[in-house]
């Protein structure tokens, strides 16, 4: 099908970014696309697949000339706002933000995990939190193995979550450190430099932060699962790109580890790097450029029955947000054709 339309809302933001990045590498040219942001970027110029686009203004009637794919990443407000406006004239939304995540009407799909949820949408497909999105990758594949009874989830979270301000707040301590001069914090309520922060997303009144809460409403909404027990501590660490998860999981029933790790290799999207005599196992400095999940240290918690651990890594800006977004794109597109 030629002549697809795709308007890539937040094109100027940093997970917009990454959206032309993965296009670009997925070979995805041959569509018309339109870049939008605020008024504030109106006119500016962006460079995709060798072509200059000019930024347009996000409005009420942006979508009035027909658009078949929307990738929106520009803050739950917008996606409020304009995702609706665009899905009403016939534009299949994929947001990116936490706006839709748990509306009962909106699939909320991890491209290897649930994509067949895609084709139940209403004109808007919600992307999963970050952290989610890369625990859901090892987990579906047990989940369907053995069974889950229970998951404890501890991230390691690194600032480029937190937008363009939450890097700019690790590289200006790291010059601060260096100089030895005072600078302003753009987004951390503490500085993360040589600093672990336990606070993601604002705390709720059952004392969890909502990262933490949308890693576990998320989880059973995508493996369609609400008897499965799951807690989470979410923590802010001085990393640039790359979250990281410590995963305990108690299956449902006994396993041999050499099952649970053929299991995992059999995963698409998931790379298992586990060889502890060589010192090999995930870690956020090795993952930057690539879509895959890692995952290492896999071996028994003993301490319960049926009990794992596992450590998990992947790109928070690609496989968390933009790749994963671009992948559903894609197979809507391929489901036109
Ligand atoms: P702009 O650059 O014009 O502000 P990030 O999360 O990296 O800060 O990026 C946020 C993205 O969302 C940017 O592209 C930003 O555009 C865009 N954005 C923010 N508010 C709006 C809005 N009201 N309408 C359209 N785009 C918006």
């Amino acid at each position: 099908m030629s002549n697809i339309r795709i308007a890539v809302v937040g094109a100027t933001g940093m997970v917009g970014g990454a959206f032309l990045q993965v296009l670009q590498e997925y070979d995805m040219g041959g569509h018309d696309y339109t870049m939008m942001a605020s008024a504030r970027s109106a006119g500016k110029k962006v460079e995709f697949m060798g072509k200059e686009y000019i930024i347009e203004e996000l409005t009420e009637n942006s979508f009035d000339s027909g658009y078949d794919i929307a990738l929106f990443s520009a803050g739950g407000s917008t996606s409020a706002k304009f995702a609706p406006i665009a899905a009403e004239k016939g534009c299949i939304v994929v947001d990116n933000s936490s706006q839709w995540r748990m509306d009962k009407d909106v699939p909320l799909v991890v491209s290897e995990v649930n994509p067949d949820d895609i084709f139940k949408n209403n004109g808007i497909i919600a992307n999963p939190n970050c952290s989610t999105i890369q625990a859901m990758v090892p987990l579906k594949p047990l989940y369907d193995a053995f069974g889950i009874k229970r998951i404890v989830f501890s991230t390691y979270q690194s600032v480029s979550g937190a937008g363009v301000s939450g890097w700019n707040d690790l590289e200006n301590g790291i010059q601060a450190y260096v100089s030895g001069e005072d600078y302003e914090l753009q987004k951390f309520p503490y500085p993360i430099f040589g600093n672990c922060i336990p606070h993601i997303d604002v705390f709720l009144d059952n004392g969890y932060t909502k990262e933490e809460q949308k890693m576990i409403n998320e989880t059973h909404k995508i493996l369609h699962d609400d008897s499965i027990a799951v807690t989470a501590t979410c923590v802010r660490v001085p990393v640039f790109t790359g979250h990281s998860e410590s995963i305990n999981v108690e299956l449902g029933r006994s396993f041999d580890l050499d099952e649970v790790f053929e299991v995992l290799r059999a995963q698409s999207g998931l790379v298992v790097e586990d060889d502890l005599a060589n010192n090999v196992y995930p870690m956020p400095i090795k993952g930057v450029d690539s879509d895959d999940v890692f995952v290492g240290r896999i071996r028994r918690d003993f301490s319960v029955e049926n009990g794992i651990n596992f450590w998990v890594v992947s790109n928070n800006i690609r496989k968390g947000a933009a790749s994963n977004a671009v992948q559903i794109a894609k197979i809507i597109i391929d489901n036109m054709k």
